[in-house]
């Protein structure tokens, strides 16, 4: 997902390093390096400029490591949504999900808070196959009618929502769109998956290292703590049907997904299946998907 997340390449044991307070390149050498957060509230431009800067539409099907995410959400989008369902995709990034979602014969709305990812949505060949397209914050879906949708995906939006009225406010709007039975699915970053990878990357401080331990802020990100998406969604009326370790052990056996023959990977993507919704592995995943009823 994020390039200082990336655990694609060979992982060094290094430790911790690095000064209090100093600067971190990833991997790449790319944008965006380990920081210390400012104090105050994420503001909706410090994601679009992060966005801006990053290939999120390629990001899913970069290599097996990351194909794992998407394979493991269509799974459960396809057991779980009644065909011909009337979708919004409300952070739909360059349209991954959306067009996917078309294919299989739903009638999908994808907006996204970034005018690039909008932009290349409108761009794609495919582009006539989706219901409608444009930017929108999830936090105000008001061009939307209330339960005017069967299905509500909100992927993306709460891993940069730093204040917990924000969050909820996400998931309240979210709900607002979405019909009574209708199904709601929300991503969600985990905190201690996050705090394990920047240990096998060797090159966060220790001053950083405490930050993410304790309040989930790594730049514009925001992981969750054990239990905080459940508990988030108990304050409104929704009954859960999974909440699933949709990318796994993605992050620290990247390489060994990487090297793996396609069937060593297809076994893999089995077995990954019927363990994703087992607690112990969801703490590992970097994103969990948390998808809940409307009551
Ligand atoms: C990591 S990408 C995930 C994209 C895709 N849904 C997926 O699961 O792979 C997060 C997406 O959420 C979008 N986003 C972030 N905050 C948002 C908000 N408040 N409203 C709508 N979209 C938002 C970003 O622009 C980005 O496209």
């Amino acid at each position: 997902m994020w390039e200082v997340l990336d655990s694609t390449k060979p992982i060094k044991r290094r430790g911790f390093r690095g000064k209090p307070g100093m600067t971190n390149v990833n991997r790449r050498g790319e944008l965006g390096s380990p920081g210390i957060q400012k104090k105050g509230t994420i503001m909706s431009q410090d994601v679009k400029t992060y966005y801006e800067n990053y290939d999120e539409g390629r990001r899913l099907s970069r290599d097996n490591a990351h194909k794992i995410e998407f394979l493991t959400t269509v799974h459960y989008l396809n057991k779980l949504l009644p065909p011909g369902s009337c979708i919004l995709d409300a952070c739909a990034a360059e349209g991954e999900y959306a067009f996917y979602l078309a294919k299989q014969g739903h009638e999908v709305f994808a907006c996204d808070l970034v005018n690039k990812h909008v932009a290349a949505m409108k761009a794609n060949p495919k582009a006539d196959k989706l219901a409608g397209v444009e930017v929108a914050n999830v936090l105000d879906l008001s061009q939307f009618d209330d339960e005017r949708f069967d299905v509500v995906l909100c992927m993306g939006a709460l891993y940069h929502l730093f204040e917990p009225a924000e969050r909820e406010k996400c998931i309240e709007e979210c709900l607002r769109v979405l019909k009574y039975d209708g199904i709601a699915a929300f991503a969600y970053i985990n905190r201690h998956a996050m705090y394990i990878n920047h240990i096998a990357m060797g090159k966060s401080s220790l001053e950083f290292m405490n930050q993410l331990r304790d309040t989930g802020k790594n730049l514009v990100f925001y992981g969750m703590d054990f239990g905080e998406i459940q508990a988030l969604a108990a304050k409104f009326p929704l009954t859960k049907i999974a909440d699933v370790a949709i990318d796994g052990l993605s992050y620290p056996l990247a390489e060994s997904f990487n090297n793996a023959t396609d069937e060593e990977f297809a076994a893999y993507m089995d077995y990954h299946l019927e363990i994703c919704e087992e607690p112990s592995i969801r703490g590992f995943s970097m994103h969990g998907l948390w998808i809940g009823k409307k009551e």
